[in-house]
């Protein structure tokens, strides 16, 4: 355990995690399984070619390969893998619940379990019911409770079979891209809307968490339910400025409190997905648009622009620890189509989790986005963010070597000194 002892304890051996740690991988339903028909998703690539790179079409085919799938999960020693329940499968038609995809979800999380693997079920990733958008989606005052309707059919189906519920994947990305960007469904630029829906979310996670705690105490099973929370590791762009200081404040607060604030007491662990770090400075351009630009900056950057900057991970876990809550890092990721980068960029950003846990962060586990490649929203199929390479039209399947290098530290439960020489990192060991 490297709780509270120093790390040259560890000299010749590894940078070891604590007994239990969850190591794990993510995916979420529209990106990966293919033919999300009844998503709102689905209408936008159709109706919008211009704002997407591609349709999703049948995406990675994990839907049908699940059990292929999880195998190389398992290869690579993972005990733990996150997912998404689609609710537009679940309920197609307003009222209309589909057996046989309640079946599907129930033999993903059999298969997962089968193979020793935790369960982590995202309810909302991003993605919403065509018939729910059509009533004004997360505008709509009812949408709170039709996502309770939902969740409650999954809770009573799965509740035993499912370790880790999240609520909603980014509930400040999801407001963002579809109402402040307006890039993402429905494509608006409104800010009271978007103040109303995240409204809507914060009514909706208080609803699944009330619903699923009350399926978990009647039925007896133990039941731990979260979100998933973008976090932003932001600093001052001119540190004796005290307009960047305040505006540092204000975007974390709105960014990275407001929502975890607002459901306060609703939350049995802290979800974080982490990628960005950003230096801001207020009185440029827009509200968001107020990050510096890191391209200027000619910064080490995956291959859609987002900075590589392992010590962000540490900031961002710094800054949630006093929730008291028990942090699993949900997501966390690089989309570059050089793998040996990818490698590096995880044992960079894993040992930095292993600092946070020697400081006394409660971090239990850590899910890498993504197992496969796949659909990344507007950015299409060309965004490379897995461990498993996916070849189309074939939609053959190869392990990468940063997939082994994963697999190594899931199977040591920490880093081995070799692993460590490999980012450079030789001191004391
Ligand atoms: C996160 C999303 C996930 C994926 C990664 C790259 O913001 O939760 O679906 O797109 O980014």
């Amino acid at each position: 355990m490297p709780n509270g002892g120093p790390i040259a304890e560890h000299r010749h051996e590894k940078l070891s995690f604590p007994e239990g740690f969850l190591w794990g991988t993510s995916t979420a339903a529209h990106q990966v399984e293919g033919n999300n028909t009844h998503s709102d998703w689905w209408r936008w690539e159709k109706d919008h070619p211009d704002r997407v790179r591609e349709p999703s079409g049948i995406a990675v085919d994990h839907y049908r390969r699940y059990e292929e799938d999880l195998n190389l999960a398992k290869g690579l020693h993972t005990n733990c893998y996150r997912f998404s329940i689609e609710w537009s499968r679940i309920i197609p038609h307003e009222g209309d619940i589909d057996r046989h995809e309640l079946e599907h979800y129930g033999n993903v999380l059999r298969a997962a379990r089968a193979r020793g693997m935790k369960t982590m079920v995202t309810l909302h990733h991003f993605t919403n019911p065509q018939w729910l958008v059509d009533k004004g989606g997360w505008e709509w005052a009812g949408a709170p409770r039709a996502f309770g309707e939902f969740v409650r059919i999954i809770a009573e189906e799965y509740a035993d079979l499912v370790d880790f519920w999240l609520t909603f994947n980014e509930p400040m990305v999801y407001v963002s891209q579809g109402y402040v960007m307006g890039v993402w469904p429905p494509g608006k630029v409104n800010y009271p809307l978007a103040y109303m829906v995240y409204r809507r979310l914060i009514a909706g996670h208080k609803e699944a968490y009330r619903i699923l705690h009350e399926v978990g105490d009647r039925r007896r099973i133990p039941i731990r339910v979260g979100a998933a929370n973008n976090l932003i590791s932001l600093y001052a762009y001119r540190k004796h400025r005290i307009a960047d200081k305040i505006f540092v404040w204000f975007m974390d607060k709105l960014w990275n409190h407001s929502f975890i604030d607002a459901t306060r007491g609703y939350h049995d662990f802290m979800g974080i997905n982490y990628y960005f770090h950003q230096r801001v400075s207020p009185g440029e351009k827009r509200l968001f648009g107020l990050m510096v630009d890191v391209k200027q900056e000619q910064r080490d950057m995956s291959d859609i622009g987002w900075e590589v900057y392992p010590t962000g991970l540490f900031d961002a876990l710094l800054d949630v620890q006093g929730y008291g809550l028990p942090i699993y890092i949900t997501e966390n990721g690089i989309a570059t189509k050089n793998d040996d980068r990818r490698a590096r960029y995880i044992v960079a950003y894993v040992k930095e989790l292993y600092h946070a846990i020697a400081s006394g962060i409660d971090v239990r586990g850590y899910c890498y986005w993504s197992l496969l490649d796949n659909y990344e929203w507007e950015k299409g199929f060309g965004a490379n963010f897995g461990l498993i390479g996916v070849e189309m039209p074939s939609q053959e399947r190869s392990v990468k070597g940063s997939a082994r290098v994963y697999g190594e530290i899931a199977k040591e439960n920490g880093i081995p000194h070799e692993l460590l020489r490999f980012i450079g990192h030789e001191a004391k060991l």
